[in-house]
């Protein structure tokens, strides 16, 4: 399906760069984008030379469109992706995969049952740093890997995102916001989650915008803002990860796995590269790993090229979406265990994706 047709619907913050990832990947094809605000849609049309702005309606409709990429806010996700599925179009969407687990279930029943492909974001673990440090483990670099600490912690995004509203609603908060990155990668890296356990709490029951256009609009919190979770992989391994938005300043490593034999310092799994370190146990100081891949700044969108160069090719991809599902399970695994005072117990698995070639996809 090399030059595939694509649409995006959803023409907000994000869509930018997915638009400008069309000009590196001759795969996103990228033929009509729309948004339930028209005028948005056709902005994003002018300025990056998109064929067609129309409605999601229309856009569904359009026989010659194989593949929508839905970047609207998540708590629409499912609807969109399961309307597009049942248009008979292929969905790559961003992150998280839906809301709910049941949702996400929904979306890929929804896809298996026509035999059509569904990819998500994240796919930062497809750049130069998080490929580099899968490398390190497959390699036996630190041994065999027993446990690792993820922290995403930060004061939210009303200082900076034009709409931040949707992060402190039903399905958002800082674990499915930041927590595909991380658990994406720790199960790239470490494979599927057995169970999980966590705590959650609420510490601000409204947060003011202090970004442009809406500053000083007063959010109200729905959600727990700061989750503190455990995991136990299949492997045997055990990660701790917190992620909040309740957090001012803090030195944490934000993702470490810890080996019989030594310890991976990854970078920022929110990015697409930086520094991967290793220290074995009989190092006086931490190495510096070159990358196995070339760098690319903020390479969002290689995961739907690698899906549709997939599809091309007739293999899986990689940013899959039964990766996302577990990660899926998983986050809202947290917040029921929170709510329980029990371990969640996973229901489903996943495969780690292979490595990419050195260059290309
Ligand atoms: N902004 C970022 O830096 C960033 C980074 C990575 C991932 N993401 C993810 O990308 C997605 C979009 O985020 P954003 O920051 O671009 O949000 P945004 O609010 O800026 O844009 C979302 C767009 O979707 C449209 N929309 C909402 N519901 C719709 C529907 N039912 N049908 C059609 N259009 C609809 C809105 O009108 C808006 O234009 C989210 O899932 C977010 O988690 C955002």
């Amino acid at each position: 399906m090399k030059h595939a047709r694509v649409g995006i619907i959803g023409c907000g913050n994000i869509s930018g760069i997915y638009c400008q990832a069309a000009a590196r990947y001759e795969q996103l094809n990228i033929v009509a984008c729309a948004d339930i605000d028209l005028p948005r849609a056709q902005a994003r049309a002018r300025e990056y030379h998109i064929e067609r702005a129309c409605t999601v309606d229309e856009i569904l409709a359009d026989e010659r469109i194989d593949l929508i990429i839905n970047l609207t806010i998540p708590q629409a996700h499912a609807e969109v992706s399961i309307r597009a599925l049942e248009a008979g179009k292929h969905v790559y969407t961003e992150k998280p995969l839906a809301i709910s687990f049941a949702d996400g279930r929904r979306i890929l029943d929804t896809a298996r049952a026509r035999g059509l492909r569904v990819g998500s974001a994240p796919d930062t673990f497809l750049g130069a740093g998080l490929q580099t440090g899968r490398k390190a483990v497959d390699d036996g670099l630190i041994g065999r890997p027993v446990a690792a600490t993820a922290f995403m912690l930060g004061h939210g995004h009303e200082h900076w995102h034009p709409d931040p509203a949707f992060f402190y609603q039903r399905g958002a908060g800082p674990m499915f916001d930041m927590g595909p990155y991380y658990l994406t990668a720790l199960i790239q890296l470490l494979g599927p989650i057995r169970r999980v356990t966590g705590a959650t709490q609420t510490t601000f029951a409204q947060r003011v915008i202090t970004s442009e256009p809406k500053r000083g609009e007063t959010i109200q919190v729905e959600v727990p803002t700061h989750i503190a979770g455990v995991l136990e992989f299949a492997s045997g391994a055990i990660a701790t990860l917190v992620t909040s938005f309740d957090v001012w300043h803090a030195q944490v490593p934000l993702l470490e796995i810890y080996g019989s034999e030594g310890t991976l310092s990854l970078p920022d799994p929110n990015h697409f590269s930086g520094t991967v370190r290793v220290r074995r146990m009989d190092q006086p100081e931490s190495q510096e790993l070159a990358h196995i891949r070339p760098e690319v700044d903020n390479d969002r969108g290689i995961g739907a090229a690698e899906m549709l160069e997939a599809h091309e090719k007739g293999r899986s991809h990689r940013a899959s979406g039964e990766v996302a599902l577990h990660v899926l399970e998983a986050m809202e695994g947290f917040h029921l265990a929170a709510q329980s005072g029990r371990h969640y117990e996973m229901t489903t698995s996943c495969e780690r994706s292979p490595l990419l070639p050195p260059v290309g996809l």
